[in-house]
């Protein structure tokens, strides 16, 4: 089942998102969160920092896997989506060290690197709560539009529109690596729960591939129509833009 949740702001969908994850890891004090990065979920990370001040969350137990890296930046360069993290969540919660996982972008063995990721998550068997946000040509986590999908971790060339948008985060789009390593397509659909945010206009058209009833490499993200619980949440901009009507939840705060 996958179901379209409209908010009235992108503060009201971080806001609430964050409170399912303090609500999923009350029940279930080690969940398995899957993570992405990016400018998405920003807000979420930020309110739940705030919960965690609120002492209405408690990471201690939390396990979490993050979905991508670029491919030859260390842990401390500050475009590193481990640096993001730190900076965002980690550094600010209680999460302990040895339970966070990331994928590695510095190695000399490009097949050892994903083996060892790969092994990571199937010792874990599945991820609790996927977080998602999506590329503008429809990529989740740098699983990019291809001729066909790649289950398990993997190193990917980023497409030239990902470094084309990624490019703000860098002095200049020279600067953006060229390769990532991501979680694929399997892991993912692993989940139990996949959350998937959106806020920015530009990616409604992606996101209609979610809804379109294709299943396209090309829309990395359309493969989520197979997934039996996928939650897509947007705000009203994103909403109207969207070509498909699938079933809606309106959320009013
Ligand atoms: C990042 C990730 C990517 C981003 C996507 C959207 O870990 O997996 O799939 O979610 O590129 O990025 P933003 O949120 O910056 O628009």
């Amino acid at each position: 089942m996958i179901e379209l949740v409209v908010y009235d702001d992108y503060q009201t969908l971080s806001r609430q998102t964050a409170k399912y994850i303090a609500e999923l890891v009350r029940k279930k004090p080690n969940t398995v969160l899957g993570l992405a990065t990016g400018s998405t979920p920003l807000g979420l990370y930020q309110e739940l920092v705030h919960l965690y001040n609120e002492k209405e969350i408690d990471f201690k137990d939390v396990l979490t896997f993050n979905l991508d890296e670029y491919v030859g930046l260390p842990k401390e360069h500050p475009q590193s989506y481990y640096y993001f993290m730190n900076q965002h969540l980690f550094s600010k919660v209680n999460i302990a060290k040895n339970n966070i996982h990331f994928p590695r972008g510095i190695f000399t063995d490009p097949k050892e690197a994903c083996r060892e990721y790969e092994k990571q998550l199937t010792e874990v068997d599945h991820i609790d709560l996927q977080i998602l946000g999506i590329g503008s040509n429809g990529h989740i986590g740098f699983n990019e539009p291809a001729k066909r999908m790649t289950l398990d971790t993997h190193i990917t060339d980023l497409a030239p529109r990902t470094i084309q948008d990624n490019a703000r985060f860098f002095n200049d789009s020279n600067e953006v690596p060229r390769q990532a390593i991501t979680m694929g397509i399997g892991s993912i659909m692993r989940a139990k729960t996949i959350l998937l945010m959106a806020h920015k206009e530009s990616k409604a058209e992606a996101i209609d591939a979610i809804f379109s009833g294709v299943v396209d490499p090309n829309l990395p993200a359309s493969i989520l129509q197979l997934h039996s619980n996928v939650l897509v949440l947007v705000n009203k901009e994103v909403a109207n833009r969207l070509h498909y009507r699938p079933p809606t939840i309106m959320v009013n705060q």
